[in-house]
């Protein structure tokens, strides 16, 4: 996965090297919508480069396009014009089993709903995604227990999702979302739901995952103190992307606004 690109000579070469140290390439993408003979255009010609490893943070207004991007992103959406390469790849020319393949591999998603299923355990939740992997089923076990763990939950292991108050079920999400090691986190207004003690251990998280395990990660949000966990700042505005700067002030564990 990592490092793939040759060092060659030729500028051909170098060429390809630098694409392989950018684990998303957008390119001059554009999207439509399309319900039935209404044709509603979202994205207007979007270039975005991430290196692996980098967490940048995509803000802009409610209907500016962000969540068309990160479902893109995450091969649940399809753009209209343009090229999407994925570590080198070419998005267009996989099928879907190709693309949920990858998907699974590669992609852990944190939403803002959680989109965690009631009446479910946390364990059985966080279980999910192993039950389309070939990850054997005498593993699954310690691995869900590992990943509860790491998010602080190993004592709500048995409990119903909808038994846990916002943060919790954020932090199962992101238990899920690692489930499978992705190399890559969408996470689309995580903090969107929650009071802001919750969203901080929340973007805390984030910002571990990233700086500790390496953890690509792609951060929507509309807040300008949740985007500064980011090395980078993109902002969108209708469908465009309006600026593209590297952050200065990156936020760290210790420079938290006092809680409420
Ligand atoms: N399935 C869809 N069909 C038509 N228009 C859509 C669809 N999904 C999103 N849109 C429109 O695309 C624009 C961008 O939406 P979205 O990406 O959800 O924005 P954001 O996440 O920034 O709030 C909005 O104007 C929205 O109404
Ligand atoms: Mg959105």
């Amino acid at each position: 996965m990592r490092g793939t690109g040759r060092c060659i000579e030729t500028d051909r070469h170098r060429t390809t090297t630098n694409i392989m140290s950018n684990i998303i390439e957008l390119v001059n993408i554009t999207k439509d919508y399309v319900n039935d003979d209404v044709v509603t255009p979202v994205l207007h010609g979007v270039n975005l480069s991430i290196p692996q490893g980098q967490f940048i943070s995509i803000m802009g207004p409610s209907g500016s396009g962000k969540s068309t991007v990160m479902n893109i992103l995450g091969f649940l959406d399809v753009i209209t014009t343009g090229m999407y390469r994925f570590n080198g790849r070419d998005v267009s020319k996989l099928n879907d089993d190709q693309l949920a393949d990858m998907r699974g591999a590669n992609i852990g998603f944190v939403f803002q709903t959680f989109n965690l299923l009631p009446r479910t355990t946390v364990y059985e939740n966080v279980m999910l995604p192993l039950i389309y992997s070939n990850v054997p089923p005498s593993k699954r076990h310690q691995i869900v227990s590992e990943k509860i763990e790491l998010v602080g939950l190993g004592h709500r292991i048995n409990n119903f999702s909808n038994q846990l108050s916002g943060g919790e079920r954020q932090r199962v999400a992101i238990a899920r979302a690692l489930i499978r090691n992705p190399d890559v986190i969408l996470a689309d207004e995580p903090t969107g739901n929650l009071d802001s003690k919750s969203g901080e251990v929340v973007m805390d998280m984030l910002l571990d995952l990233n700086k500790e395990q390496g953890k690509t990660v792609i951060l929507v949000t509309h807040e300008t103190y949740t985007a500064e966990y980011g090395q980078r700042i993109v902002r969108i505005k209708d469908g465009t992307i309006v600026s593209d700067e590297m952050n200065g002030h990156r936020r760290t564990r210790d420079d938290h606004q006092p809680l409420k």
